[in-house]
């Protein structure tokens, strides 16, 4: 059958609606209070605290298509099939179906909807291990939906094992269905889960029945749930009969530019994987560029630095194909037409997305010629010197004088048969940290965690969010949050340093709040009803979807996920302890609550 990835969509959510599911819109790529991961990884992500027990406002059955980031497997990108963004169909049962139901459903879907012959699917489930047992009913229920025994195959954790999405979290044992491309087997012990590309997964459906702490252990949660997700690329690459998903209408129009802008003819090989690490890496900068959130740029930290890496890994490549500099501009402009009836975001972005990707093209295009030097001088000894180790100490350089990230060096070196040392790289990009007082992201569980002190930090936003709306006016509106257990980070839109009476302002409205003492109340609401009550949304909801309003007092109102404490009082005191720039046009504040137990 041959399927558009619009179509895909559609048949999906329609599928799962008639099943029960309430369709929810897909998430930012950049995770909303959680600082265990840098963007959403997955469709699960943004569900986390309703995977752990909190309600969720369309019910115990979702469904919808959400944006994922992974760079996990950026060195795999080149092949195939793997992707550093990619769409995730998915469908969730909050505590409601389990095994049999959403096994059966994928079955369905697979046949009765894409028109995959059941001979060309294959299933893996989880082993056991610990006291996990082997997922036998899994496997009985594969088994009577017609898989043969023998495609049915019984792996370890870390094949069918998923999640948590960061260090803690909802996570459990899975079931991925594989379709077989026909190709020849690589070896005889080739089996779903191989890279050879015979078979391609195309969907999971994960148990997740357990949460991960931050000790490392693994406890039962609350509720079993059900998290599956399909890769619309990959499915579509299967459906239409093509080997790679670069074949696709996701990446055709990009891939035909792309071979137009080249210029020189390295061999075969290296030269299709060129094409598809620009085409890859650019896709995936656009959509963090043009995220409705915001926020991130190019830079040397976090997220703003795989953002970078991606940019300049891109550029790097288009120079092995000899493709001239302001490719950036043409290439965005080819995504963005391709992709803006479904992400409006990215073309609201135009403007930005196609700036900084042009931006940062240039600073790299100038430091490039320079590093390249310094690297092939330093290549070059060593090698007269009989050394094949790259120290630290030059790969940091290259970093910080012109930019290299570490990957890209190693990259470079490898070419030349040279290793870098990565743990004196570490050494030295630690103490440059520790020195400019840069050091800023600690991932160390953060809302993930539903923690007291977390929930707290969070409904302290949501006073300061308001309180910065009646001091600066209405255009400071939330452009980032990120809470660790420490304190509270909020990037808001507003174009001028605070003056301290601003910030003493604001400190003494949100501390007036939690004396008040106001009970934390939600009510669940239709997305446009809760706009007309006046409540602060950051993001467009679907027509008539159920999203959920937190209320404190009269004081603020605000469409957001929870969860939050259940009285201000809780908060204790309220002390701003930075304020500074973000971006252009962003300040960025950090503070904490004084009740921090
Ligand atoms: N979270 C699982 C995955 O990413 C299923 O959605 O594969």
């Amino acid at each position: 059958m041959n399927l558009t990835a619009d179509q895909l969509r559609d048949k999906y959510l329609k599928f799962f609606e008639s099943k029960g599911h309430a369709i929810i819109s897909g998430a930012s790529l950049i995770p909303e209070n959680d600082p265990t991961v840098l963007f959403t990884t997955a469709g699960m992500h943004p569900l986390v605290p309703y995977l752990l027990g909190e309600k969720h406002p369309a019910g115990s059955r979702l469904t919808d298509v959400q944006k994922c980031v992974r760079t996990g497997d950026i060195d795999a990108v080149g092949d195939s099939c793997h992707l550093t963004f990619f769409e995730m169909l998915g469908n969730w049962s909050l505590g409601d179906y389990f095994k049999r139901e959403a096994i059966t459903w994928s079955y369905e879907f697979l046949t009765q909807q894409l028109g995959f012959s059941p001979e060309q699917l294959s299933v893996t489930v989880f082993e056991g291990e610990g006291n996990v047992p082997r997922d036998e009913e899994s496997i009985a229920i594969w088994e009577s939906l017609g898989i043969p025994p023998a495609r049915i195959y019984a792996l370890p954790k870390e094949d069918n094992w998923w999640g948590p999405a960061g260090t803690t979290g909802p996570c459990g044992p899975d079931t991925e269905m594989f379709i077989d491309t026909g190709k020849p087997a690589c070896c005889p012990e080739c089996r779903p889960g191989c890279r050879c590309g015979k078979f391609i997964e195309i969907w999971n459906d994960v148990f997740m029945q357990y949460n991960k702490t931050a000790e490392g252990t693994y406890e039962p949660l609350k509720q079993s749930n059900v998290d599956t997700g399909m890769g619309v690329e990959r499915t579509i690459c299967m459906m239409n009969g093509y080997s790679t998903v670069y074949e696709t209408e996701l990446f055709a129009p990009l891939m035909a530019k792309i071979k137009e802008l080249s210029t020189t003819q390295p061999p075969e090989e290296q030269a299709v994987r060129a094409s598809r690490i620009i085409a890859d890496h650019l896709r995936t900068s656009v959509f963090i560029l043009g995220d409705p959130k915001g926020g991130v740029k190019p830079g040397n930290l976090g997220a703003n630095y795989v953002l970078r890496r991606l940019i300049r890994r891109s550029v790097r490549y288009a120079k092995l194909l000899g493709i001239e500099p302001g490719y950036t501009k043409t290439l965005a402009e080819i995504i963005i037409a391709n992709y803006k009836h479904v992400y409006p975001e990215l073309e609201k972005h135009r403007h930005t997305v196609i700036h900084e990707l042009a931006t940062e093209e240039e600073r790299f295009e100038k430091t490039l010629a320079a590093g390249q030097r310094e690297f092939d001088k330093v290549a070059e000894a060593l090698k007269q010197h009989g050394q094949v180790t790259l120290s630290g100490r030059t790969a940091f350089k290259l970093y910080d004088t012109y930019g290299f990230p570490l990957e890209f060096t190693e990259e470079l070196a490898a070419e030349q048969g040279l290793a870098v040392d990565r743990s004196g790289y570490d050494e030295a990009f630690k103490k440059h940290q520790e020195t400019s007082k840069q050091g800023d992201a600690t991932f160390k569980g953060g809302l993930a965690d539903n923690t007291a002190v977390t929930t707290r930090l969070h409904s302290a936003t949501h006073l300061m969010h308001k309180a910065l709306q009646i001091v600066l006016g209405s255009h400071a509106l939330q452009k980032g949050s990120n809470i660790t257990p420490e304190r509270l980070r909020f990037d808001f839109s507003h174009p001028d340093k605070m003056t301290p009476e601003q910030i003493q302002r604001v400190e003494d409205l949100v501390n007036e709040q939690i004396k008040k003492a106001h009970p934390i109340t939600v009510e669940t609401l239709e997305f446009e009803a809760a706009k007309a009550k006046g409540a602060t949304a950051l993001f467009a909801g679907k027509y008539g979807e159920q999203v959920k309003v937190y209320s404190m007092g009269d004081f603020s109102m605000e469409v957001c996920g929870g969860p939050h404490a259940a009285n201000t009082s809780e908060l204790g005191g309220f002390k701003i302890q930075k304020e500074e720039s973000s971006s252009a046009g962003v300040r960025r504040i950090k503070a904490v609550i004084t009740n921090l137990k």
